[in-house]
């Protein structure tokens, strides 16, 4: 029980808030799926800060294992070397983006290395590590063994690629034996997986039973050793997941264990809603804190296929920032369908949103009202709310908070632009430049209203969009106009 003291102490402290993003394998340079999950990340981080909580907001590069080790190769660099020249293009692009991550994690980071290697070793003695032969069917894309009726015509169902019989002698996680516990975590809530249709298949899954996986490679020499046998290297999997928890370790960030919130895609739901807790509760026993939430969102798609870097139909985030700017991205990426489905996405979405959404609607109205403000000599103070009271305000921020917090972006966004849309309507029935000359007391309070409201949407839309926020509160400061969104010549 704690004493008055402490609870008084505790209730002063601001929320913590950990969210992570999945480490990106450095084969290649990103692309716009791993933009997706990261400017996702960035929004609830951003979100939660604005609202007071600590935040604690982890991304990184996934650096070992055969696929990194064969891309290094086919480029004929040492694996060293080869990563140390791709994890900064990642660095960029979230620079870029400008995506406000707490830090940047890389699982060659030699402490990782060694705490992984400890990690390991504890399994180990507790009892859930075996070792056995295995043969199996194995893609080297997404590093892991498929079972043959999960093959389509022989080939691996995400990257179309052919899996080769692997026969290794090897060292097993018991991860059946963790079938019940993860049942009733997951039953109970205790370890929440969304959306609820990726619980329900999960869950289902679960109940079929666990088969033990492989957690060491004889035949991959760019890996952690294993510590009880240095012949073999550990799964690059096992290796991975571990950034969520050696993070707080290597950062001091111990009192944000266990993460409120892993994002990924469905592809590798698995690993984070099966695998992850199940080593966890091997490495620290039953009551060991799982994650909070993990959820999955879809994937995008290029005319019905998922885009991959190995399927080569992939869009460039530099490209489309360049063209677009970072905020125009963010915003069409988030408000394009719904976080959780699959969707196509193109640069002419993305491009007919910057015109529409934020060019004419957005940014015209910022325009039209500081222009009017200006012309017609009018008093506003647009952070002061006197008209529109929190209650009365169309925008109300609760509502949009709540629908950021359950992940449902678009609706947010969509929530958000209805009163961007009201208050072009109200301008264009109210017809301000007819005030002017026969009601200027009416004029002046229309104006006022419609100033506050967009007061008001750059605070909304600052998580996702913070230099269109920024740049709102300014011109609505200074009364200095700048188009937002400036047109584009296709
Ligand atoms: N390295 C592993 C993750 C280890 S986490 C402990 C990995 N890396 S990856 O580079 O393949 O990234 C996969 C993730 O990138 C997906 O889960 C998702 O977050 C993002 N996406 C990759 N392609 C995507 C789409 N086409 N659409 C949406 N997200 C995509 O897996």
């Amino acid at each position: 029980m704690n004493s008055l003291f402490d609870r008084v102490k505790l209730t002063s402290m601001a929320k913590k808030f950990y969210v992570t993003t999945p480490i990106y394998y450095v084969n290649d340079v990103p692309h716009i799926g791993h933009a997706y999950t990261t400017i996702a990340a960035d929004v609830l981080a951003r979100h939660h800060r604005q609202k007071g909580d600590d935040v604690f907001f982890l991304t990184g590069t996934d650096e070992h294992g055969a696929k990194i080790a064969e891309a290094a190769a086919r480029a004929g660099k040492e694996p060293e070397i080869f990563v140390d020249e791709l994890a900064p293009k990642f660095q960029e692009v979230w620079k870029k983006l400008n995506i406000n991550y707490s830090e940047f994690f890389r699982t060659t980071n030699p402490e990782h290395e060694k705490m992984v290697s400890e990690f390991i070793q504890k399994i180990y003695n507790n009892g859930f590590i075996e070792k056995r032969s295995y043969t199996g069917l194995y893609c080297v894309s997404c590093e892991r063994y498929y079972k043959p009726e999960e093959l389509i015509d022989g080939k691996c169902p995400d990257h179309n690629r052919e899996c080769v019989e692997q026969s290794e002698e090897n060292y097993f996680f018991l991860l059946s034996k963790f079938q019940d516990q993860l049942i009733k975590k997951i039953e109970l809530g205790e370890m929440v997986i969304g959306p609820a249709s990726r619980k329900n298949e999960i869950l289902s899954k679960l109940k079929l039973g666990l088969e033990d996986v492989s957690i060491s490679r004889t035949n991959v020499k760019w890996g952690i050793p294993v510590p009880f046998d240095p012949d073999q290297t550990i799964y690059v999997w096992f290796d991975a997941l571990l950034n969520y928890f050696t993070a707080t370790k290597i950062y001091h960030k111990e009192d944000f264990w266990p993460a409120d919130l892993h994002l990924m895609a469905k592809d590798i739901l698995w690993f984070h809603a099966v695998i992850w807790p199940a080593m966890l509760s091997a490495y620290g026993g039953a009551d060991f804190p799982l994650p909070r939430q993990v959820f999955a969102h879809g994937f995008f798609t290029i005319n019905g296929q998922k885009m991959s870097k190995t399927l080569g139909n992939v869009i460039d985030p530099n490209e489309v920032v360049d063209k677009f700017g970072a905020d125009a991205v963010r915003y069409a990426l988030l408000r394009e369908f719904p976080f959780g489905e699959d969707g196509d996405i193109s640069v002419k979405k993305i491009g007919e949103r910057y015109k529409n959404d934020l060019g004419n609607s957005l940014g015209n109205l910022l325009q039209r009202v500081v222009a009017m403000i200006n012309k017609y000599n009018v008093k506003v103070d647009p952070s002061k709310k006197n008209l529109i009271s929190d209650t009365v305000s169309m925008l109300h921020q609760p509502s949009i908070n709540k629908l950021i917090e359950e992940l449902r972006f678009d609706t947010a966004l969509v929530n958000i632009w209805r009163v961007v849309d009201f208050c072009n309507r109200a301008i264009n029935e109210n017809k301000p430049w007819e005030l002017a000359k026969s009601d200027k007391t009416k004029l002046d309070e229309l104006l006022q209203i419609i100033s506050e409201y967009l007061f008001r949407i750059s605070e909304a839309i600052a998580p996702f969009m913070p230099e269109t926020a920024e740049k709102m509160k300014k011109q609505l400061e200074t009364l200095q106009p700048e188009p937002l969104f400036p047109r584009i010549e296709s």
